[in-house]
């Protein structure tokens, strides 16, 4: 615990905060007089007209009325355009390489320059206008991590349409509940991908899901079926490979094999649409406040919450933020692991980054395919200076050796990020002492889904490191640690998580369910944000996050709620009752562990472990249909009792008046 690292007066000297002292003079510039730092930092942005408001405003407490949380008011922008147009035309990076891609297979790559993914996204834009798409509208994203994801964010914004995106690894239910939760109007998805050796025919589980979504709102008035955009990425075009309908990214090993089910009318190929679309596409300008996009996390009742988070806050939260806590220089190249799937992906590595104008480089694969030393020979490939990445996959290439590692020089590293659980310091040592050969700092970054960027998170050459803690609050970022009866705690102090105050890239409702939204983060301690995780502050004032409070467990730095899996293993004929909790586990963070009471006459067997573990996948689905009254449960078959359904159906009807 007393572990303290400090980076070298040599390494201190060139970075943007030097010292403790320098940052906490910043930080409390940030709290004393917020519009001044802010407006300072907002000026390397286009505003299409000024903020005529306080830089933020904002109320937490639902006694006092509707919580709600409004940054830089009567500004208007366009995040795309200040991501690329004013990165181009004001900071002159037309040629720089915005994006690295580096495909699941070794020698499978791409780049793009800034001016690149101008002229791509701009296209993306005309096809989703060209199909219907306008400002406010919802559009669903289900692809694999390829540049066309990116763009299509891009161009979204560009539209000012709102972006869902769903983590390809997803099912078709959870894809079919998420377009039908945000009445997505479109989908943009590819026809497959390789993770590892893994092929996943993503448009197969797409038409799943929309074929889901047909189902359930058959005869609901309005519903039109969502038209689908899919790139090709590992088919083989007619006429074989290497046929020239840029842009998209084809796979190295494509699959002569791959059936991709198809509904003419309803599905378009991506390089077809964006082959016949114009280059040029004028920005849409949105409000300050106008939603950027929808990204749904775990909710303790089991349904998922669409956060809804929105343009000039999150903007300026996540790219100063970048560019602080990574001391981001202009030669850097970035490498965020995360999916796009996750807020990860979203704020590190399109959103902040792509607004500070960095290279970042974009990975496909997995850490251990073809060997468990890709990670390290791609950081060597590109020269990465800046690696962001989670514990669980530290330890999980840990327990592999240092061999892997050492086989390759990874000299270019210079700082070192974690994020998604806390770090444990076994992790952490291994990370700082063989990763970053000693040299480099590691910033642990607190934060969650909602919050949009960072909240807690050291300055990487200022603030002295202990392993475990993510240090110090972000600037404009107040937190507090309260005890059960909302109490506020001082000095050293265990207890709940909250912040006292809004920050910039906070999301401001869950889509469709405001009051949700008040209920999950506001009403338990009235006027703070709560967290929903445990914290400790220590006689250093560093904070150090212990993990959840409320029923969702982190399990490989994702969280999942307990009700959805104890729900699942209920609905099994042999269960009375199910209750799950997180425990601890050496590669996961966490893992599940389910207590389940059995029916009488049932006994503990291999089957029936196995049958409840495929429960969630089985189940869901037609619970689903129970629950809205439908009858048509679809295939029962694989159920251990097709009975149930019926029953279960039945007792829905005696109980719902
Ligand atoms: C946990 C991921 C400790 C925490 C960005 C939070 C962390 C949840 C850290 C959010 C960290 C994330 N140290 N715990 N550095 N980062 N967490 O929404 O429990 O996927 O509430 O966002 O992850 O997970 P989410």
């Amino acid at each position: 615990m007393s572990d303290v690292y400090e980076a070298s007066a040599d390494a201190r000297s060139s970075a943007f905060l030097r010292s403790l002292s320098e940052y906490q003079a910043l930080y409390e510039r940030s709290l004393q007089d917020p519009q001044e730092l802010w407006g300072e930092l907002a000026k390397q942005f286009h505003w299409q007209t000024p903020s005529t408001g306080p830089f933020m405003q904002s109320n937490l407490n639902p006694a006092l009325g509707r919580v709600s949380v409004t940054c830089m008011a009567g500004a208007t922008t366009n995040v795309c355009y200040n991501l690329l147009d004013h990165n181009i035309s004001e900071n002159r990076l037309g040629d720089k390489v915005a994006i690295y891609w580096e495909g699941n297979c070794l020698g499978d790559s791409r780049k793009l320059t800034y001016q690149q993914l101008l002229n791509d996204t701009c296209r993306m834009s005309n096809v989703l206008t060209n199909q219907g798409v306008k400002k406010g509208d919802r559009v669903a994203v289900y692809m694999p991590m390829i540049p066309e994801l990116v763009i299509t964010l891009l161009a979204c914004s560009r539209i000012g349409a709102v972006h869902s995106v769903v983590f390809a690894g997803f099912s078709a239910d959870s894809l079919a509940e998420r377009i039908m939760d945000a009445q997505c109007c479109l989908l943009v998805t590819a026809d497959g991908f390789f993770r590892g050796e893994k092929m996943i025919n993503l448009k197969q589980i797409a038409d799943d899901a929309l074929d889901r979504c047909r189902e359930r709102e058959k005869g609901s008035k309005g519903f039109s079926e969502p038209k689908c955009i899919v790139v090709r990425h590992l088919g083989v075009a007619p006429g074989g490979p290497g046929v020239p309908n840029r842009p998209y990214t084809p796979a190295k090993r494509p699959c002569p094999n791959l059936q991709t089910p198809w509904q003419d009318g309803r599905d378009l190929w991506w390089h077809e649409v964006m082959h016949k679309a114009h280059e040029e596409a004028p920005p849409v300008w949105c409000d300050s406040e106008d939603p950027l996009f929808i990204l749904y996390t775990s909710g303790s009742t089991g349904k998922p919450k669409g956060m809804v988070h929105t343009q000039a806050g999150y903007l300026l939260h996540t790219a100063v933020s970048h560019r602080l806590v990574f001391d981001l220089r202009p030669s850097d190249v970035y490498w965020c692991t995360a999916d796009i799937g996750w807020i990860t992906g979203h704020s590190y590595l399109v959103y902040g980054p792509l607004a500070n104008g960095a290279t970042c480089l974009l990975f496909e694969g997995i850490p251990t395919y073809p060997e468990v030393d890709r990670f390290w020979q791609i950081i060597d490939k590109y020269q990465v200076t800046l690696f962001y990445t989670a514990p669980t996959a530290i330890r999980s290439l840990m327990k592999h050796g240092n061999e892997p590692v050492l086989r390759h020089s990874r000299h270019s590293l210079r700082v070192l990020g974690s994020v998604g659980e806390p770090i444990n310091p076994e992790a952490w040592h291994w990370y700082h002492r063989v990763i970053g050969g000693g040299r480099c700092p590691i910033v642990d970054t607190y934060w969650q889904t909602e919050t949009g960027g960072f909240l807690l998170a050291p300055m990487p050459f200022a603030t002295p490191l202990k392993p475990g803690s993510a240090t110090f609050p972000f600037f404009g970022v107040v937190p507090a640690i309260l005890n059960e009866h909302g109490e506020e705690m001082k000095g050293e102090a265990e207890g709940y998580l909250v912040f006292k105050q809004a920050w910039p890239g906070m999301a401001r409702t869950i889509y469709g369910d405001h009051r949700r939204y008040e209920e999950t983060y506001f009403q338990k301690f009235p006027g703070f944000y709560f967290t929903g995780d445990g914290c400790r502050r220590d006689s250093d004032g560093y904070y150090w996050v212990t993990g959840r409070v409320d029923d969702l467990l982190n399990m490989s730095g994702h969280l999942l709620s307990t009700a959805e899996v104890e729900a699942a293993l209920g609905a099994h004929p042999a269960v009375v009752e199910a209750a799950t909790v997180s425990c601890p586990h050496s590669l996961k963070g966490q893992t599940l562990y389910c207590f389940v009471t059995l029916q009488a006459g049932h006994t503990f067997s291999r089957t029936l472990v196995a049958e409840l573990r495929q429960k969630g996948k089985i189940m869901r689905r037609i619970l689903r249909k129970i629950a809205s009254g439908d009858p048509d449960f679809g295939d029962v078959t694989t159920l251990a009792d097709p009975c149930v359904p019926s029953a279960l159906f039945a007792d829905r009807c005696r109980t719902t008046v």
